[in-house]
C-alpha cells in the first residue's frame, strides 16, 4: 500500500482520502481493546453492508468483529409473500460477515412485530388453526436458518416474547399455537442447523418482573429438552435511568442457570421521553414535528457536555458489569454504528437528534468510546498485576 510520510506521522492513501478515519484508528478499536474476553458488535443497515455506505464499512471492519442486521432477516423483509422469499439483501450481510470474519447473528425468526398480517391467516383472510401455523413457522424457519446453514452461527429464535410483568405476551403465535410455540420454534431451528447458537431475545430484561419471567421460561425451555445458548438482552437504555445495577442483577439470574447471556441491541438514549410508558416496543409511535427543536427534542443544534459526560459515564458503568461478568456474556452488540444511523432518531416520535452510541454523525470516536475503551484498558491493567 502507498504510504505518505507526514514529519513522524506516515498516512495511508485511504486515510487520506478519509482524514476522519485516521481520528478513528488512532482512538484504538474496540475488538482489540475486548479481545479474549467478549465480541464486540452493531447491528448494520443495509447501506453499510451493500457498499453504499463505504465510511460506514470501514468503520464497521475496524471496530466489530460480530455483526446483526438491523431488518433485512425480518419475517417482512426476508418472506413477504406467503411464496416469496427476498434473500438478496440477506445474502449480502452475510457475505460482508464472511468476508471480513466476522461472527454473522441472525436477527429474528419468531415475532410479533414486522410479521406481515397474512402469516397468521389462510387464504380468505381467517385466523389458521394450530396446525397450519406451526406447519408456516417451520417451513419459515427451514428455508431461512437452512439457507444460510453454517454460516449465520447464531438466531434470535423468538423475539420479545414476554409481557413487562413477566407473563407471556398475547401475540397471534401464542393465541393460535398456544405457550408451547417458542419450543418449537426452538426446536425447528436446531433442526435447520444443528450447530447454530439459538438464542431467546427480549428487552427490559433488567427490570425484576420481566427479569423473573426470562429465568421461568428458560427453565421451562431447558426442561422440555431445548438448545438454548443464551438470553439476549436487547439493553436498550435511556440516560436517567439507573440502569447498570440492575443489569447486574439480570445477567447473574441467568448466568446461575447455565445460559450465556449477549447484550444484543445496546444504545442509550439521550432524550426526554416521549412516551408514558419504558418500552421498546416497535409498534409504539408517537406524533412529532420532524426536525424542530422542542422539548423532547432538545438537542438538534449539538449535544450540551454535561450531557455527553453522562454518557460516557454510563457506558462506563455498562462495561464494567459486562466484564464483571465476562464468564458469562459472550458479544456487546450495539443497536447501530453511528448516532446518525440509529432508529431512536426516528423512533418512538420522527424526525428527533438523538445521540445514543460511540461514534457521532461524522463517524468519529465520541468521549463514551473513550470511556469505554477506558474501562478495557484498567481491567487489562488489573488483571495483570
Ligand atoms: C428496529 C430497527 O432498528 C428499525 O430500523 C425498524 O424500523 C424497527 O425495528 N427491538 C428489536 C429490533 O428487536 O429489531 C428493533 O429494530 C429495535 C427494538
Amino acid at each position: 500500500m502507498r504510504r505518505v510520510g507526514i514529519g513522524a506521522i506516515a498516512l495511508t492513501a485511504a486515510a487520506l482520502a478519509h482524514p476522519q478515519s485516521t481520528r478513528a484508528q488512532s482512538a484504538g478499536s474496540l475488538k482489540e481493546a475486548f479481545a479474549g474476553v467478549f465480541r464486540i458488535g452493531a447491528a448494520l443497515n443495509a447501506d453499510q453492508f451493500s457498499g453504499v455506505d463505504a465510511r460506514g464499512a470501514e468503520l464497521v471492519k475496524a471496530q466489530f468483529n460480530t455483526i446483526s442486521p438491523e431488518n433485512v432477516l425480518k419475517w417482512e423483509r426476508v418472506h413477504p409473500q406467503p411464496t416469496t422469499y427476498d434473500f438478496d439483501p440477506a445474502d449480502k450481510y452475510v457475505a460482508f460477515g464472511q468476508a471480513n470474519g466476522m461472527f454473522i447473528v441472525g436477527h429474528t425468526l419468531v415475532w410479533h412485530s414486522q410479521t406481515p398480517r397474512w402469516v397468521f391467516q389462510d387464504a380468505e383472510g381467517k385466523p389458521l388453526t394450530r396446525d397450519a401455523l406451526l406447519a408456516r413457522m417451520h417451513d419459515h424457519i427451514a428455508t431461512v436458518v437452512g439457507r444460510y446453514k453454517g454460516r449465520i452461527q447464531g438466531w434470535d429464535v423468538v423475539n420479545e416474547a414476554l409481557n413487562e410483568d413477566g407473563t407471556l405476551r398475547e401475540s397471534p403465535w401464542k393465541k393460535i399455537i398456544g405457550d408451547d410455540y417458542i419450543v418449537k420454534a426452538f426446536q425447528f431451528a436446531h433442526e435447520a442447523d444443528p450447530a447454530a447458537e439459538l438464542y431467546y431475545n427480549d428487552y427490559n430484561l433488567e427490570n425484576a418482573p420481566k427479569r423473573n419471567g426470562v429465568v421461568e421460561l428458560v427453565k421451562k425451555l431447558k426442561a422440555a429438552g431445548v438448545t438454548i445458548t443464551a438470553v439476549g438482552s436487547q439493553a436498550h437504555d435511556k440516560l436517567f435511568l439507573d440502569s447498570p445495577a440492575k443489569h447486574d442483577t439480570t445477567i447473574g439470574a441467568l448466568g446461575a442457570l447455565g445460559v450465556k447471556v449477549n447484550i444484543t441491541e445496546l444504545d442509550v438514549d439521550v432524550l426526554p421521553m416521549a412516551t408514558r410508558n419504558r418500552t421498546a416496543d416497535v409498534s409504539v409511535r408517537v406524533q412529532g414535528q420532524p426536525g424542530a427543536a422542542s422539548a423532547v427534542n432538545p438537542y438538534v443544534a449539538g449535544l450540551p457536555d454535561s450531557v455527553q459526560k453522562a454518557l460516557a459515564k454510563r457506558y462506563a458503568d455498562f462495561f464494567t458489569v459486562f466484564l464483571k461478568h465476562r464468564g458469562v456474556v459472550d458479544r456487546v452488540t450495539f443497536w447501530g454504528v453511528g448516532d446518525g444511523d440509529s432508529w431512536l432518531n426516528n423512533w418512538p416520535m420522527p424526525g428527533r437528534t438523538s445521540y445514543p452510541l460511540l461514534f457521532d454523525r461524522k463517524d468519529l470516536p465520541k468521549p463514551a468510546f473513550d470511556a469505554v475503551m477506558g474501562v478495557a484498558r484498567q481491567a487489562r491493567a488489573g488483571s495483570k498485576s
